[in-house]
């Protein structure tokens, strides 16, 4: 690495989400403890369930920065993390395990942002405490743990919200303030996304964490489900898939996707060098009357009829504060049948690049009357 690069990253991500986050996404990395500029005034009844970068450098930057939320307890497998988490965000209570967590006294909300694989069991662990879940993508790595999810979300009194956040950005919600849907009319969208270059022991490639698909694709599988929603979902999904290496089938491809309502959408993953600043996204969409174009959730340049409309996004929102505030807002939650369906389709592609499927049709009614049958079994 470029002996300079640290500084010149700090100094491009001040750029870009501000110096305030900037600092807290060194920190989060550093694990240092940054002094407090605000008045917490809300009461402690926050746990964080999984303590790695994410937890601290944006849940915990959005709660305890933005939101003046207090956290109460973490655990991690790795006491390191949740030992530097804690003294980083000021958390009184580390627990060894998720049912001491969630048994905190005074707990209210738990935010989970472990490995894939553990969010399904301990968001339903959560919910069965009687608490508010916030759960990480992907919500479940299987059909089964979706059904054990969905299971607990049904026989809960808390409310269950989904970190998919791209539904949340800025541009994707002016975008939709400006649509009239046309039930008669196709949806396309188009997403480039250059991601993370993942070492080969990375744990998002262990075979029980679900593929690169449920770790990063799931973000725009889920927001072309979000997209649908808006004007009616399909039914019937055809799926085609392609990619450049036999080994690793989950990265450097693309999909395609066609439904009997009309709708194309095409994701293309690729991860052929880390880029420097961070997962880079470029979004195209049309539908109706407009035509749009989402440079990295930075840029939004919008066409209707006559009209042209270029919004900035300044710091880059591709969603996150407006996602983890989803359990103190009313405004802000999102019809959780669009997760399970999202999750049924990311799933579906999931089982094709495992199996190395090329094409397939995922038949959403279907997949849904699936999940009802292992639900009613658990
Ligand atoms: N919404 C987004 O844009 C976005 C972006 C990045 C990460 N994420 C999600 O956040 C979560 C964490 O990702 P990260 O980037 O912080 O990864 P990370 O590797 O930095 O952190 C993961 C943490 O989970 C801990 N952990 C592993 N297994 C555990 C278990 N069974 N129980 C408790 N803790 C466990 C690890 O020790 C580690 O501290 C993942 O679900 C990831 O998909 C979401």
């Amino acid at each position: 690495m470029h002996p300079q690069a640290p500084l010149r990253k700090l100094a491009r991500f001040a750029r870009i989400y501000g110096p305030g986050r900037a600092l807290f996404k060194a920190a989060g990395r550093l694990r240092l403890r940054l002094p407090t500029l605000r008045l917490r005034t809300q009461p402690r009844d926050i746990a964080v369930a999984g303590c790695g970068q994410f937890a601290y450098a944006t849940i915990g930057y959005f709660l305890q920065r933005r939101f003046g939320r207090r956290v109460l307890g973490c655990f991690d497998t790795d006491a390191r993390a949740a030992a530097t988490l804690a003294r980083g965000l000021g958390v009184p209570h580390q627990c060894v395990d998720i049912d001491a967590l969630v048994a905190l006294p005074g707990l209210r909300t738990v935010y989970i942002a472990s490995n894939h694989a553990s969010h399904a069991d301990y968001a339903a662990r959560a919910l069965a405490a009687g608490l508010d879940v916030y759960v990480e993508k992907p919500v479940a790595v299987s059909l089964a743990q979706l059904a054990l999810l969905e299971q607990a979300r049904r026989r809960a009194s808390g409310r269950l919200f989904a970190g998919y956040n791209r539904p949340f950005s800025g541009a994707v919600r002016d975008l939709r303030r400006q649509l009239q849907p046309d039930p008669a009319a196709g949806i396309s969208l188009q997403c480039f996304v250059a991601g993370h270059v993942l070492a080969a022991d990375h744990w998002y490639r262990h075979p029980a964490e679900g593929t690169r698909i449920c770790g990063n694709v799931g973000h725009w599988l889920d927001l072309f489900v979000h997209m649908l929603a808006w004007r009616g979902t399909p039914q019937r999904l055809d799926v085609a898939l392609t990619w450049v290496d036999d080994s690793e089938r989950d990265e450097n491809l693309s999909i395609a996707i066609a439904t009997e309502r009309g709708d194309l959408c095409a994701i293309m993953l690729t991860a052929r060098n880390e880029p420097f600043e961070g997962i880079n996204e470029s979004i195209q969409f049309q539908h109706a009357d407009v035509t749009c174009k989402i440079d990295d959730f930075r840029e939004m340049v919008l066409w209707q009829g006559v009209r042209r409309e270029r919004r900035r996004y300044w710091p880059k929102d591709p969603g996150h504060r407006d996602a983890i505030a989803q359990p103190f807002s009313d405004e802000l939650r999102r019809d959780w049948h669009e997760v399970l369906d999202s999750t049924l389709l990311m799933l579906h592609i999931t089982d094709m690049v495992r199996s190395a499927t090329r094409f397939s049709t995922c038949d959403l009614p279907k997949a849904r009357q699936e999940l009802e049958r292992l639900i009613a079994s658990g």
